[in-house]
């Protein structure tokens, strides 16, 4: 694939210079990337690296110590904060590490908030998009079921549908085959992929899921606790043939001594 140099109005995520921690944590120091229309990008690195706290930082639950976030050229980190937050998000999808769905509503309901909090719609229509999203994700005949009814797998789609209920220009996931079977894990890809390239969304997906990387991204942002920041961004393909740094090659071709040392140092520091 040929590198295209992205026009200005295709950068849908500009990171610059991010520090993030808590309290006198610090997580990421001086973090600087952008992402593109139409990319996906994941985000992978060892347990307790900061992927996370990416993640809050970029949609803007977390304040960022230092540095900025553009969503879709507008600063939600500036002067202008809480205006460009409320815009950003009903741009955006999120599907969260823990607790994706509200267990007292059932899985229409829960895809039915996103809709009842940001827009003016009137119930049959929401009702309407809300069967839509649910076929979207194959769940169709669950729409009365509570998530504690549904299997990991179904729960997971359930909670897409919800990140998916405003038709989101980008969609952020946080870990979403975590826990799941490797058939389930794959169908989730699978569907992030169609959703990628029928719908033109913009993803940034947590995952240290090999397969899964391997199978979705466009591209690649790899953290690392001790450098508290990026240490290789490419396509993954490249990563594994071409990175001569140790932690990359660690991951990529399934090393884990090396990698449980670079994890090891990480966690120490912190
Ligand atoms: N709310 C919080 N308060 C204090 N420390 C936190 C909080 N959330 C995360 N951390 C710490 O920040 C670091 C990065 O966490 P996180 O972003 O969740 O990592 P990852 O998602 O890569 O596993 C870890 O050391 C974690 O303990
Ligand atoms: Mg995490």
């Amino acid at each position: 694939m040929d590198e295209v140099i992205p026009r200005a109005a295709d950068v849908m995520i500009q990171a610059d210079g991010l520090t993030v921690g808590y309290g006198e944590h610090l997580v990421l120091k001086d973090v600087t990337f952008s992402v593109h229309r139409g990319e996906i990008v994941t985000v992978l690195g060892g347990s307790g690296c900061g992927k996370s706290t990416l993640l809050k930082a970029l949609i803007g639950l977390i304040r960022p110590l230092a540095g900025s976030v553009r969503i879709r050229g507008a600063n939600i980190t500036g002067a202008e904060r809480t205006e460009a937050l409320e815009r950003m998000r009903r741009h955006i999808g999120v599907l969260f590490q823990y607790g994706a769905l509200l267990g007292s509503l059932s899985i229409a309901d829960n895809v039915a908030m996103p809709l009842e909090e940001f827009t003016d719609l009137p119930p049959s229509l929401i009702a309407d998009i809300v069967r839509f999203k649910l076929e979207m994700v194959g769940l169709t005949d669950y729409a009365h079921f509570m998530p504690a009814e549904l299997s990991g797998g179904m729960r997971k789609r359930a909670a897409l549908a919800r990140a998916m209920a405003l038709d989101p220009e980008i969609l952020f996931c946080d870990e979403p085959s975590a826990g799941l079977d490797p058939i389930t894990a794959a169908e989730l890809d699978e569907l992030l992929l169609e959703w990628n390239r029928a719908l033109g969304i913009t993803m940034v997906v947590i995952t240290h899921e090999l397969a899964s990387i391997e199978a979705i991204s466009t591209r690649c942002l790899m953290l690392d606790g001790s450098a508290k920041g990026i240490i290789a961004v490419g396509r993954p393909d490249e990563l594994k043939k071409d990175s001569a740094d140790p932690r990359v090659r660690a991951f990529f071709h399934r090393q884990p001594r090396l990698l449980r040392a670079g994890v090891s140092s990480a966690s120490a520091e912190g």
